[in-house]
């Protein structure tokens, strides 16, 4: 193993450690600092891990100054032309293609598990119409524990398969109820034959009433989202659900913090913000340099929703393929949305603004998601919903690996403490 010397002069004394180096497959490297409390008192401090790498990961490979994003080695513009969502979930969980027959048993598997139990659909009763369904959903995917005991215990790997099943094509089903319950429609029940993805559009779509044609275009372009949201290596749900699980808790508690974490609006609730944003641009009628400057300005809390990202220092290289689909389909279906020439004005102009190319700011996958789904007709507070469908098999296959390393431990990070040194309790008669 490679080392490091790493000299350290504190206060005048100076120590010399040697410290692990690791090296990536991709020769990114490392400084394991795993010993360096033990042998020098010190903590690192690295507030929101800008600078931490907390797990060594096979699953997905992202090189942000290159806009390279690859599940399993395959990169994934390859899986967006050439996959689907079904064979991409068990790439990243199983971690290779499937053949064949392996294939055409997992998608059996996803059909046969895709009903929840009837009293689950009572629980719906009790929201009102008006909850946010990430709200529905995150309560629905702990709750499914609750129907199956024998997937409490986190280190029963005989569990694992049904489990993560169970989950993939459950949630898929709980996400079209708990939109149903939004406009008060009747719950539809999952059909045998229909693939994945048009099973979502018919759950959502469908009404007693009348027959639902199944757009095989949306089929398709749905395909493409759930495959360029499946995986994003350590994001900040993909983290939570490795917390929350590194203290043996079970995958559907695991994965219903996950889609908690998803939802706030710097994470995968951005969808949401960016429609909402692009719209009260346009009722507004201001033009978009307005908005432009207003989020330079440090004086106010706006941002541009959809814009930025952690890791991503040049594209998002799942931002390019949405925006390509975006235009072709929607030219090609003769959509026009005022929202996405304002959408594209906006890039533009944030694109030529020195603020924005100094900090590296581009479009991020959320931008331009949100157009499509429109499109399809799917509610904005939908979104999230959608993105946390597609994130299932990488929360999964992050979960299963962590919990297959022996080396691993709870995730307790340290702190350091800036509040008052030690001070006496005060009776009330005695306080100011
Ligand atoms: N609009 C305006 N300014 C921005 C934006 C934005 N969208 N994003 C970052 N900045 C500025 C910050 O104010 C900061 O400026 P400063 O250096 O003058 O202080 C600088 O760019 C760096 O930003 P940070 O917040 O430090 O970057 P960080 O890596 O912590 O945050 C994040 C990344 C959360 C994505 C941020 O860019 C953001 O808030 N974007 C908008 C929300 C969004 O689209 N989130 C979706 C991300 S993709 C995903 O999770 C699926």
């Amino acid at each position: 193993m490679d080392t490091a010397k790493l000299v350290l002069n504190i206060e005048g004394k100076e120590q010399s450690l040697d410290l692990p180096v690791i090296t990536g497959s991709e020769k990114e490297k490392a400084l394991d600092i795993g010993s360096l409390r033990a042998k020098t008192g010190l903590v690192a401090l690295d507030p929101a891990f800008g600078n931490t790498a907390s797990t060594l990961s096979a699953i997905t490979f992202l090189d942000g100054e290159q806009g390279i994003l690859r599940y399993r080695g395959i990169p994934i513009e390859e899986l967006g032309a050439h996959s689907n969502f079904v064979e991409v979930a068990y790439l990243l969980i199983n971690g290779q293609l499937p053949t064949k027959s392996q294939l055409e048993s997992y998608r059996y598997n996803l059909t046969r598990h895709s009903m929840i139990h009837e009293d689950m659909k009572r629980f719906f009763d009790g929201y009102p119409s008006t909850a946010h369904p990430m709200a529905i959903l995150s309560s629905m995917v702990c709750s499914l524990s609750a129907y199956y005991p024998d997937a409490l215990d986190a280190m029963n790997t005989e569990m694992f398969d049904i489990t993560a099943t169970r989950i993939l094509s459950k949630v898929r089903t709980i996400s079209a109820y708990a939109y149903k319950k939004s406009i008060g429609q009747p719950f539809v029940y999952p059909q045998n034959h229909l693939s994945y993805c048009a099973n979502i559009l018919n759950m959502m779509f469908s009404v007693p009433a009348e027959p639902y044609h199944i757009d095989e275009e949306w089929v398709k372009i749905l395909n493409l989202l759930l495959i360029l949201h499946a995986d994003h290596e350590q994001n900040c749900s993909t983290s939570t659900v490795r917390t929350v699980g590194s203290a043996h808790t079970n995958l559907f508690a695991s994965i219903s913090a996950g889609v908690c974490a998803l939802w706030g609006p710097l994470h995968g609730g951005a969808n949401q913000e960016v429609l909402e944003m692009l719209e009260k641009i346009r009722v507004s009628g201001d033009s978009v340099q307005k908005y432009v400057e207003l989020a330079k300005d440090k004086n106010s809390t706006f941002r541009l929703m959809g814009f930025g990202h952690r890791v991503y220092k040049n594209f998002d290289p799942r931002a390019t393929l949405i925006k390509g689909a975006c235009d072709k389909l929607l030219s090609k279906k003769g959509v026009k949305d005022p929202l996405l020439d304002i959408a594209r004005r906006l890039e533009e102009a944030a694109l030529k603004d020195s603020y924005f190319v100094e900090r590296k700011l581009y479009p991020n996958v959320d931008f331009y998601s949100g157009i499509i789904y429109r499109a399809m007709g799917i509610p904005t507070d939908m979104f999230t919903v959608l993105f946390a469908l597609g994130r299932l098999p990488g929360w999964i296959a992050q979960w299963k690996e962590m919990n297959a390393d022996k080396s691993t431990r709870i995730v307790r990070p340290r702190q350091i403490y800036t509040g008052e040194t030690e001070r006496h309790y005060v009776p009330m008669d005695k306080r100011g």
